[in-house]
């Protein structure tokens, strides 16, 4: 058993619409692990999802491996920030002299980068928010907005998301945190699905001695 090609952009024959995210990344400020996955609706790319994600900024978006993410998902990042402390209004955009009112960074209400963990679940259509962090193993349910930062193994839903329950107990969750399944090479991830898709921590402890 090998699995699909990790360096594969479209890794289901026949479906333009799965794609593994790395391989079709071409801004330097988006950085996301092997085999995350976003499923287009109409075979749009993971970055036309990724809203006003401007490089000058210097923020990241960051997501880790093994992630699932779901049809019409967006990240809105930093850039959709409009100064705030006055007129909300962006002049500078129109140039024609208005160019001269151009915010430095500083005045724009930016949030830093945005963070998603390792085996995170996003359901259809949910937005992600400026700055948010989401931990490893979280749920974000379908059509949520996503404005704080989501726990590891937290289910979330709703607008804005709210947590619903958490995925294990804090016993568990602790040490799947620090098994990070993820972590180990295909090898020994390819003999241990049936231990990571069930959740079975008896054997998933195993693995945590094989790295
Ligand atoms: C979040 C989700 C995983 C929860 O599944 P679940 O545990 O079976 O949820 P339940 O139906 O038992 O609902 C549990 C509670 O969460 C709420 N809830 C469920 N999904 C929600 C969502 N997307 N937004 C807000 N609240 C939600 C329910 O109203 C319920 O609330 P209550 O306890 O106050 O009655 C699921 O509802 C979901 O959104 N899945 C995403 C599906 C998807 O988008 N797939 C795309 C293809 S990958």
């Amino acid at each position: 058993m090998l699995g699909p090609n990790p360096r594969e952009k479209y890794p289901i024959p026949g479906n333009k619409n799965v794609q593994f995210i790395n391989n079709t990344i071409t801004k330097s400020n988006i950085i996301v692990g092997d085999y995350s996955y976003y499923d287009a609706l109409h075979g749009e790319s993971f970055e036309d999802q990724v809203l006003y994600h401007y490089e000058v900024l210097g923020t990241k978006l960051v997501i880790g491996k093994f992630c699932s993410i779901a049809p019409e998902t967006r990240f809105i990042m930093g850039g959709g920030n409009h100064r705030m402390d006055g007129s909300t209004y962006p002049f500078n955009i129109f140039g024609n002299g208005w160019e001269a009112y151009t915010p430095t960074l500083e005045q724009l209400p930016l949030k830093g980068d945005t963070v998603v963990g390792n085996d995170v679940w996003i359901g259809r259509r949910a937005t992600i928010m400026p700055g948010v962090r989401i931990g490893d193993g979280a749920i974000i349910g379908a059509e949520s907005v996503v404005v704080k930062d989501v726990k590891p193994y937290t289910i979330v839903g709703g607008n804005p998301a709210k947590e619903i329950r958490k995925r294990y107990s804090p016993e568990i969750i602790e040490e799947l945190l620090e098994i990070r399944w993820w972590d180990n090479d295909i090898e020994i991830i390819n003999q241990n699905i049936e231990a990571i898709v069930s959740g079975d921590i008896e054997s998933l402890r195993k693995m945590r001695s094989l790295r």
